[in-house]
């Protein structure tokens, strides 16, 4: 049977139990159950109509105009969330709330429905690209709703293509830090490797491999990543068990070692890079708990939902990229808050085509489709 929606009041995210999800001075709230607001969940309907939202290269700026605005509304957005926490922090828009999403699912928050002594686990698994995709989908959908544009589009850190594989510009704090906050940056986060801010992103996960300094090791990097994207997505992800992750059901126990491809390599590795190695658990974006706590997880997490698209995509030459067709995978679903404060019920059957979701990608350059490594 599939993982079904987790009862969200029976959520025991506050109780640290067992030494992987016991977090010695985290530096980020540990209880991450959703408020209750007693309304009943409903099985969330796909919107008919509206524009199709369309997620922009985080570095790309070559249309000036559009760019700003973009950005804009971005970080109008996130300053939302945030003014949210202060004034009403259980609100399910809030930027807390929406950081202790990730938390919950991914922390032993929430055990399986009829298995109580299962730890719900979203990651390591086939769980893993549907989930994100929902929880971002919602994200943009609220940010859109508090800036008062049903237009709205996340952007992606496009890590897969040279110009993008530094973190953007836009996340880099700008030098005037007065209490008007247009001049302070909303997406900053304070909790991240500073010493990786200017460099080359390294999708490997050994982070001591990391090249230092000179233009040849940037070179080197570049052309190391793209030879890793290319694996992810091609060499290694020849079906679906590949790319998406191995088979968990109800009743089955955390998964261990069924990462697919992207999940296991790339993702992961950017994960590591941006988290601060000096704080005690890694954070923000090193550690599950509190990775949602930094804008650019639902930055990086869009190019990694962006991933899923470019793999389907590649159908035509390599037929195997096709999600499961198991009940148990297609049948499995979550809880979100919706932009309207609706408990919704998502499934990940629903989440296969980006036109039902009514968004899309804007388009990159993908050159490790030569880079064969
Ligand atoms: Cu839920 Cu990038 O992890």
């Amino acid at each position: 049977n599939p993982i079904e929606t987790p009862d969200i009041d029976a959520a025991k995210c506050d109780e640290v139990t067992s030494g992987i999800r016991d977090y010695p001075n985290a530096v980020r709230p540990r209880l991450c159950r959703p408020p209750k607001t007693g309304k009943a969940i409903k099985n969330y309907e796909l919107p008919k109509d509206g524009a199709v939202r369309m997620r922009w290269a985080a570095h790309d700026n070559s249309d000036e105009k559009t760019y700003k605005e973009n950005v804009e509304k971005y970080k109008l957005g996130i300053h939302l969330m945030r003014e949210l926490d202060k004034t009403n922090p259980k609100h399910p828009h809030s930027f807390s709330q929406q950081a202790k999403i990730h938390c919950a699912y991914c922390n032993g928050g929430y055990t399986q429905v009829g298995f109580p002594e299962k730890i719900l686990q979203i990651h390591n698994s086939w769980l893993f690209f549907p989930f994100h995709r929902w929880y971002l989908y919602f994200y943009e959908r609220i940010i859109g709703k508090l800036i008062g544009d049903d237009t709205f589009a996340l952007p992606y850190w496009n890590w897969d293509n040279p110009p993008g594989m530094t973190i953007p510009e836009i996340f880099i704090p700008e030098k005037d830090d007065s209490a008007d906050f247009k001049n302070k940056n909303p997406i900053f986060d304070k909790y991240r490797d500073a010493s990786h801010l200017p460099q080359v992103v390294n999708l490997f996960f050994n982070p001591s491999s990391q090249p230092k300094g000179s233009e040849q090791d940037r070179k080197r990097q570049i052309s190391c990543n793209l030879g890793m994207v290319y694996r992810d997505l091609i060499s290694n992800a020849t079906d679906w068990e590949g790319f998406c992750g191995g088979k968990y059901a109800a009743g089955d126990g955390e998964p261990v070692g069924l990462q697919g491809s992207v999940e296991g390599n790339s993702h992961t590795a950017v994960h590591v890079w941006v988290g601060d190695p000096t704080q005690p658990n890694g954070e923000d974006m090193a550690n599950f708990y509190s990775a949602g706590y930094d804008p650019l997880f639902y930055v990086h997490h869009a190019n990694v939902d962006r991933m899923w698209k470019l793999w389907k995509d590649l159908k035509k030459d390599y037929p195997g990229h096709e999600e499961p067709t198991d009940k148990d995978w297609l049948d499995a679903s979550y809880l979100f808050y919706d932009e309207n404060e609706e408990l919704v019920r998502v499934y990940n059957k629903d989440c296969v085509n980006l036109e039902d979701l009514k968004y899309d990608y804007a388009k990159e350059d993908t050159p490790w489709l030569k880079s064969r490594p």
